[in-house]
């Protein structure tokens, strides 16, 4: 059966599901699974809490670090890569533009990243970067934010790139009012639109997102998973989710039922019947079940102990 895991052919894998399901631990089986069976993963964190460092009792910071063999880790606080990368980009802009000018351009350029749903954007731009590197590793495995989060986000490369493009044509528009109220310009406005560092900020992220779709939308590339508990609730979240997700085109392919309890209580009862209606309703996608562990998910062992059963499923 190992052979066969989908894990192993999809260079990146995404998780879904609400806060608290497993999202975390489950990404983190997954990468070490992966890296115990000599692929070389990358395990991406984009949860404020810090959560994968403390999983692997290391300490696991914005800069990709090796946890054990073939298994590295990063964790990024999305909004705050996003202010470095915005803070960054101003610096730039003031050594080229004069002030009145730049009072301006910082305007489009906070606007670009303010809106709509700045840490979507954020956070996209983290997954772009990831993607734009795929060559530096053979798996790259993603605790994305939970689900309306992630959901939001992957619903925006289509919005984005109209949105974008409303961005680059008010630039062009502006700097053409700007040419044609000067005198003596001393370039030819052509010259100026391809110089102008705001336009080609935004035709990088143009660029970015629509590699970030390609990949997202590629199904021999990506896997979306979601992660979700035996209970009620969670079971309509998914329904709805996916079929969200579906009518953007992201195929979700396969389920991690996770936090199942094995002993003959009422409450397992119960949950034989949810996981049996996901089961059915969810018959084409790929399914995992995971039981709830005994003791604390804690340290590499407790993973080691998931990703077994994961890989072995
Ligand atoms: N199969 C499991 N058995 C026992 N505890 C689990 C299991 N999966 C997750 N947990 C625990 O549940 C809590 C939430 O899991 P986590 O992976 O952080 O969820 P998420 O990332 O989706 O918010 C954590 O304390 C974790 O240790
Ligand atoms: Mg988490």
């Amino acid at each position: 059966m190992e052979e066969k895991n989908v894990f192993f052919d999809r260079k990146f894998v995404f998780l879904s599901g609400k806060g608290g399901v497993g999202k975390t631990t489950t990404s983190s089986s997954i990468a070490m699974g992966l890296s115990k069976r000599g692929h070389k993963t990358l395990l991406i964190s984009t949860d404020p809490s810090h959560s994968i460092g403390h999983i692997f009792e290391k300490e696991i910071g914005p800069k990709e670090r090796q946890i054990r063999e073939n298994l590295y880790g990063i964790e990024i606080n999305v909004k705050e890569e996003s202010r470095k990368y915005i803070d960054g980009i101003l610096k730039q802009a003031k050594e080229i533009l004069s002030p009145v000018i730049l009072e301006e351009v910082k305007d489009q350029i906070e606007l670009a990243y303010h809106s709509p749903g700045a840490e979507e954007l954020a956070l996209f731009d983290v997954i772009s970067r990831f993607f734009a590197v795929e060559e530096k590793y053979d798996n790259f495995v993603f605790d994305t934010a939970p689900s309306g989060y992630t959901l939001r986000l992957l619903a925006l490369p289509k919005a984005l790139n109209n949105w974008i493009n409303r961005l680059i044509k008010t630039r062009i528009n502006s700097m053409k009012v700007e040419y044609y109220a000067t005198r003596n310009p001393d370039k030819k406005l052509k010259q100026k639109l391809e110089e102008d560092p705001v336009l080609k900020i935004l035709y990088k992220r143009k660029e970015q997102f629509e590699l970030a779709r390609k990949i997202l939308l590629n199904s021999e590339k990506t896997l979306f998973m979601f992660v979700l508990n035996p209970e009620r609730l969670p079971i309509e979240i998914t329904r709805d989710s996916i079929k969200e997700l579906e009518e953007n085109k992201i195929k979700i392919e396969a389920l991690i039922i996770n936090k199942i309890t094995s002993d003959s209580s009422p409450r397992s009862e119960k949950e034989a019947e949810y996981i049996k209606e996901i089961e059915n309703e969810f018959a084409l996608r790929r399914i995992f079940k995971l039981p709830l562990m005994p003791e604390e998910v804690h340290g590499i062992s407790s993973i080691e102990k998931i990703s077994d059963i994961l890989f072995s499923q």
